[in-house]
Parts: C-alpha cells; structure tokens; sequence
C-alpha cells in the first residue's frame, strides 16, 4: 500500500509540469550517438509516448551522421568533413538519403509504432517541406543551409494526432535536383522555430556542454557561448548544436536544452522535475 502511495505522489509531482507543457510543441532532436544501444532506444521510445499521453506534441528530429561514415567506409567511399561539415557528393547525398530517410527514420518510427503511437517517418522532402541551397557547392557539395520550412505540413500531422519524425534531408529548388544533406540540429531548431514550440531538447552523448575541466556547465548564455566556441572549448559536432540551440531561442522558442542521451528517461527528468539536467541556452 505504502509502494502504491508513493506512486501516487510521484504522479502529482508531475502535475504541474504536465499542466505547464499541455499541448505544447516540444522538439527533441535525437542524435545519432544516443541511439547506440537497444535499451536505450526502448526508453527513448517511452518517454515519448508518456509526453504525448499527457498531452505534450512532440516532434522528433534525428541524427545519423556515424551510420553515414560507416555505410561509406563499407563501400570504399571517402568521408570528408571541413570545418565540421560533411562534404556532400552526389554519390555521398544517396547513401545520406538512403542511411537517414530509408534505415534509420524508418526504424524509429517502427519502434514508437510498436510502443503504441502514431509516428509518421518524413523528410524535408516530402510536400517540399524543407528547402535549401548549397551552403558553397565548391567546398561542401550538396550540403545545404535551409532556406524554408512549410510549418503547415506538420501542424496538419500534429493535429491528426500523428508524431512527426524528421530525417534531416532538404529538397532543391530546380526540377530532378537530388536533395540537400543538411545538419540535423540546425534542422530541428528551424523546425522548432517555424511550428512554434515551446522547448526544444537535444539528446547527445555528453551530459551537456562541458567546460575546460569538463565539468558540466547548467547555463549558458550567448556570450558565454560565443568566448567558448572562440577558445575551442566547444567544437565539433557541439558547435552546430550551440548554434541551433541560439537559433532556436532567437526565433521564439521559450527553452533549449542539451541533455545526455545516454541517461535513461533524460527528457522525463528534464521535463518533469524541477531540477533539471544537462545544459540550457538562455537568451
Ligand atoms: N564543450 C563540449 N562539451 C561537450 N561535448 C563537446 C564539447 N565540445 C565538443 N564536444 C563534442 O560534441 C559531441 C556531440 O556532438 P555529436 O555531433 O558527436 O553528437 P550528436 O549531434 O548527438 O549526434 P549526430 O551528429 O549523429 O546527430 C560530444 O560527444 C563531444 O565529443
Ligand atoms: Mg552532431
């Protein structure tokens, strides 16, 4: 009886972050590095559908770039990044297509399918909802910045009830063009911005941005995050997410967040207590 008291305690601890975040948008973009394990990815797939069961829309934005590598290292094709961005070939931007619309959009939307919710795989190139131009074709290819988001396409998935889930690919603007590749975390946070949400969470393989002692930073703000990217304390693939987390806040979102993805049921802890974890942008 005591075990079942306490249950219900824990519930109405809840409560009023269940009130605050009901039929709010929350944007989770889910890298590539917290999908490493089985386990992980069923908790994943839960805390999801306690979010939408309580009345949260969320909408997921995913990574991939390491099954990116290893696709083209098993077929002998060379992976290149400059300053931190893939060089996009057009053999490179099939096998981005094929690795993040293709296996892995479609296996997470099995997974939350499987767990009970209604998720729908999409990328920017369905209904043309994400265009982009090349970032410099001369140095990048087709790695694209994003020019436009038609925010109606998924607010009609989100109030069919659907959870949307996003592969980080863009469509061209001429006819027959093959697409953009383009960074997942700059995609969530103009997804975040063009849809309104409230909050925006990335889920990584760090506990949140840490500083030169690697020591968890709770809060940052854009000068703080400015000095850090300048002194090299923040790079590679943290210095888009800084970005997009700037991005996103900038653009009217109310809260960003970078939270270890690696922590069972991180975005519960983050949603629904009041402490808190990993790091958050603030304006
Ligand atoms: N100051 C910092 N604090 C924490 N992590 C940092 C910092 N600077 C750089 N990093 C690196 O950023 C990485 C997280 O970005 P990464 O792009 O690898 O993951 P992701 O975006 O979650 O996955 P994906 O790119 O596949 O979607 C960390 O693993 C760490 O190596
Ligand atoms: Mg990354």
């Amino acid at each position: 009886m005591q075990k079942k008291i306490e249950t219900v305690k824990t519930l109405l601890e809840a409560l009023p972050f269940i009130k605050e975040f009901n039929k709010e948008i929350v944007v989770i973009k889910y890298g590539g590095s917290a999908q490493t394990s089985p386990q992980l990815k069923e908790k994943f797939a839960e805390d999801i559908l306690l979010m939408y069961l309580v009345g949260i829309r969320p909408v997921i934005i995913h990574g991939g770039g390491s099954k990116i590598t290893e696709m083209l290292d098993a077929l002998s094709i060379e992976t290149k990044f400059i300053e931190g961005q893939r060089v996009t070939t057009k053999e490179v931007m099939r096998i981005a297509e094929m690795i993040l619309s293709g296996e892995i959009n479609k296996d997470l939307v099995s997974l939350l399918n499987s767990h009970g919710a209604k998720a729908i795989g999409v990328s920017g190139k369905d209904a043309h909802f994400i265009t982009a131009k090349a970032k410099d074709f001369a140095k990048w290819g087709l790695t694209g910045n994003i020019t436009n988001v038609k925010a109606e396409v998924i607010n009609n998935l989100m109030a069919e009830k659907f959870i949307p889930v996003i592969a980080p690919i863009a469509a061209g603007d001429e006819m027959g063009h093959p697409g953009f590749n383009i960074n997942a975390d700059l995609c969530a946070s103009y997804v975040a911005k063009a849809i309104g949400a409230n909050k925006i969470i990335f889920l990584t393989d760090t506990s949140g941005v840490l500083d030169e002692d690697k020591k968890l930073l709770d809060t940052l703000t854009k000068a703080q995050v400015k000095k850090l990217k300048s002194d090299g304390t923040i790079h590679g693939g943290m210095v888009p997410k800084v970005d997009a987390c700037l991005e996103a806040i900038n653009g009217g979102v109310k809260k960003a967040h970078i939270i270890d993805g690696r922590l069972e049921h991180s975005m519960l802890l983050e949603l629904f207590t009041s402490e808190g974890i990993g790091t958050q942008i603030v304006k």
